[in-house]
């Protein structure tokens, strides 16, 4: 097992309050750490480092645990930049243009589809993503959904089974035939290769009897419950996800006071996605209120080709702090330990002894300059499990 240094860190986030500043992101100044095979296995001050095979001076630079992007939609084949381009025009954003990408998506070979998905996890990696999750959701067939998870599989572990996307086009006049496949045959094929279940609770998706029932099933068949949950009004989302006790209530565009309290009593993690309010125009959620009722709140992309096309944890970090008034310290620790609590990991989203070494070193002195220099390729070198990536 090689052994590796990386010293002179002028700023090394942690995300452990018992290191350095003692503050949630635990930052250590003029600091370093060992990596050992896989894992973070010193970490202490610069210069007093423990001998290694191999050594990275960091120059004074920031070092930051790698991102952990737990909500994408991979898996799809075409784009929609019309309806981006209608929308900035005025038009709103609706569930419905879902279909157009589930057209695409059975048509393309999983050739298409492979090479996309290696194309946007290349993209995330070097903006320094180093955990991500990948949903089905764009074929909604029992053969397509599988397909789809079995692609994400070659790429991530946390892969999610969305067949509770829409209702397929094919089952317009029987959505309960819809939720019986979804729950069933269609659930059955996905098991394989699917950490995860996630429904879209939603108008014009899945309301909240139906929602209920696909979490229900997946947590049965051993799956894990996430849900899309309170996108676009207020709705019964958040409550759904507090009853089945999913790990996470996604978008949480709207949330009410008693969805707030519910989602902090219940434990269920609030998963912001900037980037959707962004290229939708849409409002963006209340994160101080969340933040304020006590609720754990994580930053993703949601990368998909209809609401939000970006694969830049960066970038959502900038939005999270100029749009929602997240501090800097806040966005970070959401787009890192706050993923990582969404996907109940406890091995990513931190840099502590015992830790995966997913690290991200930054060309700047301080990671504020993520959301300070909006737009700016900052993120350098990008390691995960040990081995350099980007
Ligand atoms: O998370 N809300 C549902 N699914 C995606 C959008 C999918 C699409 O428009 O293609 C989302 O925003
Ligand atoms: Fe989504």
């Amino acid at each position: 097992m090689v052994s590796l240094l990386v010293d002179h860190v002028g700023e090394l986030v942690t995300n452990d309050s018992t290191s350095g500043d003692g503050s949630a992101l635990g930052v250590v100044r003029d600091a370093a750490f060992v990596v050992d095979g896989d894992r973070v296995a010193w970490l202490g001050d610069s210069g007093s480092a423990p001998a290694t095979d191999e050594q990275v001076d960091a120059a004074g630079a920031a070092v930051i645990p790698g991102f952990v992007d737990s909500h994408s939609h991979l898996v799809f084949a075409g784009d929609r930049a019309d309806e981006f381009t209608a929308r900035m025009a005025g038009r709103p954003y609706a569930a419905g243009g879902i279909q157009a990408t589930v057209a695409a998506t059975r048509a393309a070979t999983d050739e298409a589809l492979r090479h996309t998905v290696a194309r946007l996890v290349g993209e995330m990696t070097r903006q320094g993503t180093t955990t991500i999750e990948i949903k089905s959701g764009y074929a909604l067939t029992v053969g397509g959904e599988a397909r789809s998870l079995a692609i994400a599989a070659d790429f991530t572990h946390e892969t999610t089974y969305l067949g509770g996307h829409v209702v397929a086009a094919e089952y317009a006049d029987d959505p309960a035939g819809y939720v019986d496949l979804v729950t069933g045959p269609m659930l059955e094929s996905a098991t394989a290769h699917a950490r995860w279940i996630d429904v879209f609770c939603e108008r014009g998706a899945f309301d909240a009897d139906q929602a209920r029932a696909i979490l229900r099933a997946g947590i049965a068949a051993g799956l894990g419950a996430r849900i899309h949950a309170n996108q676009l009004s207020p709705g019964p989302g958040v409550t759904v996800a507090c009853e089945v006790g999913a790990a996470a209530a996604d978008h949480c565009t709207f949330t009410t006071a008693e969805d707030r309290d519910n989602l902090a009593a219940a434990g269920v993690v609030a998963t912001l996605l900037p980037g959707v309010e962004f290229s939708t125009r849409s409002p963006y959620p209340d994160a101080r209120a969340l933040l304020e009722t006590g609720v754990t709140v994580a930053l993703a992309t949601d990368c998909n080709p209809g609401s939000c096309y970006t694969t830049s944890m960066p970038l959502c970090v900038a939005l999270a702090v100029r749009e929602m008034r997240m501090t800097p310290a806040e966005a970070l620790w959401s787009a890192t330990a706050g993923g990582a609590a969404a996907l109940r990991r406890d091995d990513v989203g931190r840099l502590t002894v015992g830790s995966r070494a997913d690290f991200a070193v930054l060309a700047a002195p301080s990671y504020v300059h993520l959301a300070y220099r909006p737009g700016v390729p900052l993120v350098g070198a990008v390691y995960r499990a040990g081995r350099r990536l980007a």
